[in-house]
């Protein structure tokens, strides 16, 4: 994780530190456009966007933003190639292995939100052992979505509330945001205050629905493995700008 890490290290002068967003959410789209606009395969473009991803985090760090949320697999990515979609479960794998000690010193608390039991079994284990040994690092909060669809995570709180009914460990009139929220993976995470989508789609493609009810949303023309801190200097530059009013005046 040492790349770039000397470039831009503190807070840029023009950051406002009280107005930094607490949560970032990231989109990572474009690996496969950045290969391909370099006539590269498109792994290639998997493996720079691992790298962009780990330089995010550990700016987010430096930065003081106690959370990054990165949309890594989502339920609809099944449907790519099957060698792709080999290649990004063995490089989730080896990346998770490679980087544990590492986050264990700089104090990251992993964790994988999405439906984790269709993945492979080794790829389960490695995420179990991460989320496990870092539970107790009290630095950034760093979420995975992998195997993840915002509706399928909605589906699995309604139904695990619907059983609390009806075994009679709930009323229903009880059931309020707090409930819902205390049902959802991201169970304990605060919302993301800022959702950034890399490659310029215009969409929010089932990621966090619930979650980003109130986020900015963020989106540059930039292929993921091209997101730096200069880009994301930018992002923040531009979220400072807005004028959050939650739907008040
Ligand atoms: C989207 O680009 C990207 C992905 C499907 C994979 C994203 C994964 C990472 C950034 C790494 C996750 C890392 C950890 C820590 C496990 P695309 O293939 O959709 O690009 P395209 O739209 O240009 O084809």
């Amino acid at each position: 994780m040492t790349a770039q890490h000397t470039e831009l290290q503190e807070l840029p002068p023009d950051l406002k530190r009280e107005l930094l967003p607490k949560h970032v959410a990231v989109i990572c789209d474009g690996n496969g456009r950045w290969a391909k606009s370099r006539g590269l395969p498109r792994f290639i473009g998997h493996q720079r966007g691992v790298d962009a991803l780990k330089n995010l985090l550990r700016c987010c760090d430096d930065w003081g933003i106690g959370a990054l949320t990165a949309y890594a697999f989502s339920t609809e990515n099944w449907g790519r190639p099957t060698e792709e979609v080999d290649f990004l479960m063995t490089l989730f794998q080896r990346v998770l292995r490679q980087e544990l000690r590492e986050m264990m010193e700089e104090n990251v608390q992993i964790r994988f939100v999405g439906n984790l039991s269709a993945l492979p079994g080794s790829l389960q284990e490695e995420i179990s052992r991460s989320m496990e040994e870092t539970r107790n690092n009290r630095g950034i909060k760093f979420t995975v979505a992998t195997n993840y669809g915002a509706r399928q995570e909605i589906l699995q709180a309604c139904r695990a509330i619907a059983h609390k009914v009806q075994q009679g460990l709930l009323e229903p009139d009880e059931i309020d945001e707090a409930t819902f929220e205390r049902h959802l993976y991201t169970e304990g995470i605060c919302d993301p205050d800022l959702l950034i989508r890399t490659s310029g789609e215009m969409r929010v493609s089932n990621f966090l629905l619930w979650q980003i009810a109130y986020a900015e949303i963020y989106i540059t023309e930039a292929f993921w493995p091209d997101f730096n801190r200069n880009e994301f200097h930018r992002a923040l530059c531009a979220y400072q700008q807005r004028d959050r009013r939650f739907g008040k005046v």
